[in-house]
């Protein structure tokens, strides 16, 4: 089976979540994702925002409902074949989680590492991709010798070099200045005309103001019935997101 023809990359149904020991933060949530489209993900502190993305990237899974994931039902999914799932699915956590004792070069290669790209062709696409997000300087440094919104121009950039299937970016513009937040929703786009599904979790209301994506709205763990809550209406058959690396083109303007 192609992957790209899926037409639902996500779809949840009756979604529950609690954690262990807690109240459920996440209640009876049903939408979809269609493949191709792009939407924001918006709701106070508290909302649930960062719980439906870790559900989606199969950090934990839904304690009722059903969740499915690039066609597979995950709660019946074995365990042995998340990773390939999680594989389609570039993420930029709202913490970077960025590995340590890696330099940002390295925590940006890593995904094309584990695909298996050549020596070659990593350094050429990551050295392009740092030197686009303007941090080619900072190629060679450890996270903790960055400054916040750097950190965040590498997690961005990590998420996005192999070209997942699946973006899952929580707050991915909250470190950095008007400009620069610019030209990461410029990569998210650009990510997006390729085909990648991209779904961007955000407190900035003028971020969903200026770009024209649909939003889902958490409140108090429930979706708001919104109408701008659709799917795409441009995208038929994307093309196919495969692991080839991202090159951006310099943006216009
Ligand atoms: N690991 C956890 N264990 C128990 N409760 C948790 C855990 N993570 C989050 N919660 C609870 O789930 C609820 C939703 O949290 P979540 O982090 O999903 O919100 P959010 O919308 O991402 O908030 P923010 O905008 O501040 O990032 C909160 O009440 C939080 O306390
Ligand atoms: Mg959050």
């Amino acid at each position: 089976m192609d992957r790209a023809e899926t037409p639902r990359v996500v779809a949840f149904d009756g979604v529950g979540l609690g954690y262990p020991g807690g109240t459920e933060v996440l209640h009876d949530v049903t939408f979809s994702l269609d493949s191709g489209s792009f939407h924001f993900l918006t709701g106070p502190s508290g909302a649930g925002k960062t719980s439906l993305l870790r559900l989606m990237y199969l950090a934990v899974r839904p304690t009722r409902g059903t969740l499915t994931l690039f066609g597979q039902d995950i709660t019946r999914t074995s365990r042995r074949r998340l990773p390939d799932l999680r594989r389609r699915i570039g993420v930029v956590f709202q913490d970077f989680r960025l590995i340590r004792h890696l330099s940002a070069f390295d925590n940006v290669a890593l995904p094309l590492r584990i695909a298996g790209a050549p020596d070659a062709d990593v350094r050429r696409n990551v050295c392009e991709l740092l030197q686009w997000v303007g941090l080619e300087a900072q190629s060679g440094m450890a996270p903790a010798t960055l400054s916040g919104g750097q950190q965040q121009l590498v997690a961005v950039a990590r998420a996005v070099i192999a070209r997942p299937r699946l973006l899952l970016a929580d707050e991915p513009t909250g470190n950095v200045d008007e400009r620069v937040a610019r030209r990461l929703m410029y990569l998210f786009e650009e990510l997006n005309r390729l085909g990648t599904t991209v779904l961007v979790a955000t407190h900035d209301e003028g971020l969903v103001r200026r770009y024209r994506h649909p939003r889902l709205a958490l409140k108090d763990g429930a979706l708001a019935a919104l109408p701008a809550v659709r799917t795409a209406e441009t995208v038929t058959v994307p093309p196919r997101a495969d692991g080839t690396p991202l090159r951006p083109q310099p943006v216009p303007g």
